[in-house]
């Protein structure tokens, strides 16, 4: 597995960034302080380092901390006399193989998801083509706030790497998820991403996402209200993990991640021909999809004119596209989903036999369910043969990066001769 660190060790023991450029980025948080540690972390993992500030960071940090720790002037001011004849926001931006924003505040993140250049390190951010990578930090209602939530998502979607934020007390008093990352943790994880051995790295992921759409009529379909965002966010996370990742998705609103083979198809019927067809290709295979279970026997080929006082139409149930693929002789490890108005933990644990799947993550739907369809949010109780796992709210991004990891753990102890 990739290694978990002691946060109680100075450093990451395992981190290695040796003629690695980083660009070490800091907004305004009480974490700011933190970042210190991570510069020696970066130096001692044998990375280079320049640091740029925001302004409201140095109202927490003095730069000269950090000019002290990195060796370099910090950039800090877009309009400074010398700054751009030192070394241009341009130069900076192509100068790093990786940017850290550590802390990443909910203000600095809106503003590089809007695409706002307003100070030196967004202008950074945006002029940046290497990796970005964002290390959340803030009070826990902050990040659970719908805004800070679409703009996570935002960023994520569009190949951002979140590292965090953790669960935990937090400098205001309360408890929560929006702490920042361990410093040693996060130079762990920036060596990881980099050196490209990520927790799935080498591994083939197929995804199924979204609703599907069964035509009753040119004009008509049978749907539901599946957004996609959970599979869409478990893309981006197993990518980030460094796995290959095809999606193949229903009709949704979202942008496929960068970096991600998408396959868009309509129908039940369509959803099955293209995951089967890549199913012999995955290594694992997470089906978020919400299919469609029965679909119009036949989809007329003109209009339905509204004439009789009733109409029935006779539907066909579906191929379960889940059950087909579990049932393959060499099949991949297989995730699926379940969406339950009640009993959800019972129901969950019946669908892992029924289907053959390898792990069950169900989710509380319905009115009243703080998840689920069209939320930016989720909870999940993730079970599987011999164990299970209880993943509290948080958003969709945070928990497919908590599942990602799950799945390996049990991808890697099913398959204990490929631990790598
Ligand atoms: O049986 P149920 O629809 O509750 O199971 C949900 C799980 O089964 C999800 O993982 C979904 O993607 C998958 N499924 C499927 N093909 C279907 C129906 C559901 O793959 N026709």
């Amino acid at each position: 597995m990739a290694p978990r660190i002691d946060p109680s060790l100075p450093f990451p023991p395992l981190a290695d960034l040796h003629h690695k450029h980083i660009l070490l980025g800091v907004t305004g948080g009480i974490a700011a302080y933190k970042t210190a540690e991570i510069v020696r972390g970066l130096r001692r993992a044998g990375a280079e380092v320049r640091v740029a500030m925001t302004p409201a960071a140095g109202r927490f940090v003095q730069p000269l901390t950090f000019e002290a720790l990195s060796g370099h002037p910090v950039a800090h001011d877009m309009f400074a006399p010398g700054t751009e004849s030192a070394m241009g926001h341009i130069h900076l931006a192509r100068w790093a193989d990786a940017i850290l924003v550590a802390p990443a505040s909910a203000d600095f993140m809106a503003r590089v998801s809007l695409g706002l250049a307003d100070d030196l390190l967004a202008t950074l951010c945006l002029a940046a083509e290497a990796p970005l990578f964002m290390a959340p930090a803030m009070n826990r209602a902050m990040w659970r706030h719908p805004a800070t939530c679409a703009h996570a998502a935002a960023l994520a979607g569009r190949g951002v790497a979140l590292l965090g934020p953790d669960e935990g007390d937090q400098a205001c008093g309360e408890t929560g998820p929006g702490r920042m990352r361990e410093p040693a943790q996060l130079v762990l994880d920036l060596a990881h991403a980099l050196a490209g051995g990520g927790l799935l790295s080498g591994l083939r992921v197929l995804i199924s996402a979204g609703p599907t759409r069964e035509p009753i009529d040119p004009v008509r379909f049978i749907s539901n209200r599946s957004s996609g965002k959970m599979g869409y966010a478990l893309a981006a996370a197993a990518r980030d993990a460094g796995a290959d990742v095809a999606l193949v998705s229903g009709p949704v609103t979202l942008e496929p991640p960068a970096a991600v083979e998408a396959v868009r198809v309509e129908t039940a019927a369509e959803m099955f021909d293209a995951v089967m067809a890549r199913a012999g290709w995955a290594d694992i295979y997470v089906g978020t999809a919400a299919v469609a279970d029965y679909a119009p026997a036949e989809a007329e080929t003109a209009k339905i004119k509204k004439h009789a006082d009733r109409l029935d139409l006779a539907l066909n149930r579906t191929r379960d596209i889940l059950h087909s693929v579990a049932a393959l002789p060499d099949k991949p490890f297989v995730v699926g989903f379940a969406a339950e108005t009640d009993e959800v933990e019972a129901h969950a644990r019946t669908k892992l036999e029924a289907k053959g799947a390898d792990m069950v993550a169900a989710n509380a739907v319905g009115s009243g369910a703080p998840g689920g369809f069209d939320r930016d949010e989720n909870a999940l109780f993730v079970c599987w043969r011999g164990g299970e796992c209880r993943l509290p709210l948080a958003p969709k991004t945070e928990i497919a990066h908590r599942l990602v990891r799950l799945i390996a753990e049990r991808y890697y102890a099913e398959n204990t001769d490929q631990d790598p």
